[in-house]
């Protein structure tokens, strides 16, 4: 970083943004396969957060690669990257007040433990979507891995690239025998448990 770029302080308060909000933000890292049911299950924790009057956004990662990280592919240094921006746009919706939802497949543990770092203590919650290969592929929701398979994509994750499996994440939701709304209700009842929603 160029040595002539100071860090500004703020006239309002990360203390009085959660005030006025009456929340404690944290960031929901959800974490799982291609086809494991992250962007549904943040879709429909989200949805529970709003009724509760809970402020919100969630971070997707199809769609954070149509802007933000349009730049980037699936090589390993390029998912490194883009988890590194996902982590410090999270920091920056957790400091303005917001709950964050992210839903990347973020493959490596050591990425996922350089967003826990980035954050103050409590305010990463790693939510393990765990949904095995077999049914994931089963799935196919949008043909990707039958793809991969016929090798029309390279390094796709759970084929020929690397997924490293939390190996203790905060929320670990098995998916295979329950409902999307089963799944977004053990995740809130966490938050609930824990103090996040006052
Ligand atoms: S990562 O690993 O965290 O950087 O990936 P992410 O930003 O979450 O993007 C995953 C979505 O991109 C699509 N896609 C691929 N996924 C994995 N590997 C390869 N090679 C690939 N190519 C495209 C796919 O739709 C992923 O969406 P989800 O929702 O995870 O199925």
């Amino acid at each position: 970083m160029n040595d002539n770029v100071v860090w500004h302080e703020h006239a309002v308060g990360h203390q009085e943004r959660l005030t006025l909000k009456q929340q404690r933000p944290a960031v929901l890292w959800f974490t799982g396969l291609s086809g494991s049911g992250k962007s549904t299950i943040a879709n429909a924790v989200e949805r529970l957060l709003f009724e509760e009057g809970k402020h919100s956004y969630l971070l997707d990662g199809d769609n954070i690669r149509h802007g933000l990280n349009k730049d980037l592919g699936f090589s390993d240094e390029d998912r490194v990257e883009n988890i590194r921006r996902i982590g410090e746009v999270a920091k920056l919706f957790v400091d303005a007040g917001n709950f964050v939802l992210t839903a990347f497949i973020s493959p490596f543990n050591e990425d996922r433990k350089q967003v826990r770092e980035l954050l103050e203590e409590g305010q990463f919650i790693e939510v393990f979507i765990d949904t095995p290969l077999e049914l994931c592929e089963e799935r196919d929701p949008k043909g990707l891995y039958k793809k991969a398979r016929a090798g029309q994509i390279k390094n796709f994750t759970g084929i020929d690239s690397l997924y490293e499996a939390p190996m203790a994440p905060d929320i670990h939701v098995k998916t295979a025998n329950k409902t999307v709304m089963q799944c977004a209700e053990l995740i809130v009842s966490h938050l609930n448990e824990k103090g996040y929603i006052l």
